[in-house]
């Protein structure tokens, strides 16, 4: 039976809520299923951390984390702490410290959640962003000379590299081979954006010439935005940079019926490091303390995180139970339309596991 050690940071805001159920869920999974064994580490590191400590992980936080096989991750963002600062000092750390370079964001419309877009039903909605997570428009790099004085200036440089463009492009099309419908959609906005997306166009091709069997289109960011709404089920992958993958992701969140229900893994696909899943969606500052988040896309990110380790009939098992649970309609939290709490779709999931 194989065993691993999860670090867990539950983080800000609903990731507090709804990640500890989560673990539990997980925990019955294993009961049940009996092909693994886990142990979960609770790390407090978040806002709540900052404010004590002025950091949003200990400086040797990556040393730490290194010694886990994965990494399971709420949500960060508070009012008390800028965003910049808890992204950066938390999620970006990881994400780029650990080399977790293809964001890998499912979105699949589940049975029984109602889609805002006419007509959809389960299934129809099938299709993966692969998001470049290391570099691009979120890299960093950049400053503000001058600051407070008219002359002051903002400059935030996106920095692509070849190789960092070749990798992840090169991974949206091994996972285009791997689905049934083989096909891979480049999303940039290399008619503005010359220099930066040229080279990703020029790279997307030359990549796309060793995956014969994978069929291709490039399209502008914008009207991909028009497309996730008004046929979503013309998409299988996506590949995108930092930010266009970030905002695209949310549209799919949205289509899929809630940024509640959408998992993703920020994958190290070489496994140096370990790699993390969170769902998409952020600390939901709107709705904390009422025990009304939804748990789904944290959930499926546990599937995720299964499969990632090498326990594909767990993630299966898991996601079966999720749809059993969508599917039977009855307990889903009010973003979906129903009235139930966190807690009771975590315990409906239990439940479904057998
Ligand atoms: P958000 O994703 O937290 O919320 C957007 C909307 O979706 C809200 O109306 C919220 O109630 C709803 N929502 C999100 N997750 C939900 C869930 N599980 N169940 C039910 N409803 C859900 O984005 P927002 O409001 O822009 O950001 C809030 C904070 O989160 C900010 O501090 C932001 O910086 C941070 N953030 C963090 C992310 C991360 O940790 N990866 C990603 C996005 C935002
Ligand atoms: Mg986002």
């Amino acid at each position: 039976m194989s065993h691993y050690s999860i670090a867990v940071i539950p983080g800000d805001g609903i990731g507090q809520e709804i990640t500890p159920p989560a673990v539990a869920v997980l925990e019955r999974l294993a009961e049940v299923i009996g092909t693994f064994s886990a142990e979960y580490t609770m790390l407090p590191w978040g806002s709540d951390y900052y404010k004590q400590h002025g950091v949003m992980m200990p400086d040797d936080g990556l040393e730490t984390l290194k010694r886990y096989d994965a990494i399971y991750f709420g949500a960060v963002g508070s009012r008390e702490v800028p965003d910049h600062v808890s992204l950066r000092g938390l999620r970006l750390k990881i994400c780029q410290g650990f080399d977790q370079y293809a964001n890998v964001r499912p979105a699949y419309l589940l049975p029984g959640i109602p889609s805002p877009l006419r007509d959809k039903q389960a299934g129809d909605i099938d299709l993966v962003v692969v998001r470049e997570n290391t570099e691009g428009e979120y890299t960093g790099a950049g400053g503000r000379p001058h600051r407070g004085h008219p002359a002051e200036v903002a400059v935030q440089t996106a920095v692509f590299t070849r190789s960092g463009t070749e990798r992840v492009i090169r991974y949206a099309f091994e996972l285009a081979r791997s689905r049934p419908r083989h096909h891979l959609v480049s999303v940039t906005k290399s008619n503005a954006q010359e220099f930066s997306l040229g080279m990703w166009d020029e790279i997307f091709e030359e990549v796309g010439a060793d995956f014969p069997d994978v069929t291709t289109e490039r399209m502008l960011v914008d009207a991909m935005a028009a497309r996730l709404v008004r046929s979503p089920e013309s998409l299988d992958v996506l590949v995108a940079s930092n930010l266009f993958g970030d905002i695209l992701t949310d549209i799919g969140g949205a289509i899929i019926g809630s940024l509640g229900v959408a998992p993703s893994g920020n994958i190290n696909p070489e496994h140096d490091y370990p790699s993390m899943f969170e769902p998409i969606h952020g600390s939901a500052l709107d709705i904390v303390g009422q025990n009304i988040a939804n748990p789904l896309g944290m959930l499926l990110c546990g599937a995720m995180m299964l499969d990632y380790l090498g326990q594909p009939e767990a993630a299966q098992r898991l996601t079966d139970a999720v749809q059993a649970v969508t599917g039977a309609g009855h307990t889903l939290t009010p973003d979906v339309g129903g009235n139930a709490t966190t807690t009771a779709v975590c315990d409906a999931v239990k439940a479904a596991l057998g």
